[in-house]
């Protein structure tokens, strides 16, 4: 079979990018992924999700904080197609996805560390800063994914108490950065609460943090967020502050089981990082889904859309229940107080199909999170919820 000529599907911008990545012929066969997908998204693509078929009786997961409505349909096509490359490491992949990545974020694409998920860049951050020394600064009740791996690596982590209204205290974390601080750990929004830090306050913390300290920024779920794409904090670490911002394809791209992220960050960073050769590499066809998803912006829009309304549904029944929960959530979740312990009522109400977060957040034992859903889940939440609430 004729070779097909992979140099002219790519654009010329992008085949510079290639090259300083590293990605000569070795890199040809991912180049052509990148353009099929790029043509497939000129061509037109369908806004429906590949949705999971539905089993009214299954348990109504909304407990991880998913994506119940599955991944972009160009998403499923381009793994279905490579199903039968899955022999060979996935380095020339990576390095094409990387370019791409940087090329969207206006970063070099050696600021760029791809990994399985966004988990394992939190879990080398924290690493990265036990070596250097130094603790971590960030807020309660937030995501536990840098706090607890550093904790067990011996490393302090100073939580500084939320606002009234649940929101981060950046003053409070401001003034906490001292001599013997190592980093800082901003989660934004943040899980669980599922509030936002407004972008004029939060780019002037990170302007004053990062002369002092390398800040991390999780934006896991910012591309939901009203602020989006205001809050998006990529300029400080394209400017070369030492700042991380991670991003995982676990959300709004609903690829949770098939784990795909990524952090910018100095070049520097990455490298240290890389070379503890801890983080694995990558997989195959969460590489070439991730691809396919970024060039789905129709995909993109939809699940935006769905996941605002998701979050609009979640605090409709907050209302109807007569439960307070934190104002203004921001992610795929609403954060709720039950006014009764939360592990019991995870527990009962896993006893009617719906899981939710149990004793997760210890300083809030009556607080749970709950995650959206498809219609009829929330729905089941709902009535689940009102039946257990009332009869307290
Ligand atoms: C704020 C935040 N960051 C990072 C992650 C890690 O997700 P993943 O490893 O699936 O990318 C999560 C997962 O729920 C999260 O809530």
């Amino acid at each position: 079979m004729k070779n097909p000529d992979y140099d002219s599907l790519i654009s010329p911008s992008r085949r510079n990018l290639m090259k300083f990545a590293g990605v000569g012929a070795l890199g040809a066969a991912t180049a052509s992924l990148v353009a099929c997908s790029e043509s497939a998204s000129a061509a037109g693509t369908t806004a429906a999700a590949t949705t999971p078929a539905i089993d009214p009786n299954a348990i109504a997961i909304m407990s991880a904080n998913e994506n119940p409505y599955g991944p972009s349909p160009m998403a499923i096509e381009a793994m279905s197609k490579e199903l039968n490359n899955l022999n060979r490491y996935a380095y020339p992949l990576t390095q094409a996805f990387a370019a791409k990545i940087a090329e969207r974020e206006g970063v070099a694409v050696e600021q760029v560390l791809v990994t399985n998920g966004s988990s394992p860049i939190l879990a080398a951050f924290s690493d990265y800063v036990n070596v250097k020394g130094g603790e971590i600064v960030t807020s309660a009740i937030t995501y536990e994914g840098v706090p607890r791996v550093a904790e067990q690596a011996g490393t302090k982590v100073v939580y500084m108490p939320l606002t009234q209204d649940l929101g981060y205290d950046l003053e409070a974390i401001s003034a906490a950065i001292g001599p013997n601080t190592g980093a800082v750990y901003i989660c934004n929004p943040n899980n669980p609460t599922g509030r936002t830090i407004e972008p004029a306050k939060l780019k002037a913390f990170i302007e004053d943090a990062s002369s002092k300290v390398p800040v991390f920024i999780d934006e896991a779920y910012m591309d939901m967020a009203d602020d989006f794409p205001a809050g998006v904090m990529t300029e400080f670490v394209a400017a070369g502050k030492p700042v991380i911002v991670a991003r995982t394809f676990s959300k709004i791209y609903a690829m949770a089981g098939q784990r795909l992220g990524y952090g910018i960050m100095p070049a520097d960073m990455a490298m240290a990082m890389r070379k503890t050769g801890r983080l694995s590499s990558v997989n195959h066809l969460g590489l070439v889904a991730g691809m396919a998803s970024l060039d789905d912006t129709v995909y993109f829009d939809d699940m935006r859309l769905k996941m605002i309304k998701g979050r609009e549904k979640l605090i409709a029944m907050a209302n109807d229940l007569g439960r307070p929960y934190a104002p203004n959530p921001q992610g795929n979740f609403i954060y709720m107080d039950l006014g009764m312990n939360n592990q019991e009522f995870a527990d009962k109400m896993l006893e009617k199909g719906v899981k939710v977060v149990g004793s997760r957040w210890s300083e809030k034992p009556e607080w749970t999170r709950i995650c959206v859903g498809l219609d009829h889940e929330i729905e089941k939440c709902h009535a689940a919820a009102k039946q257990i609430l009332t009869a307290i």
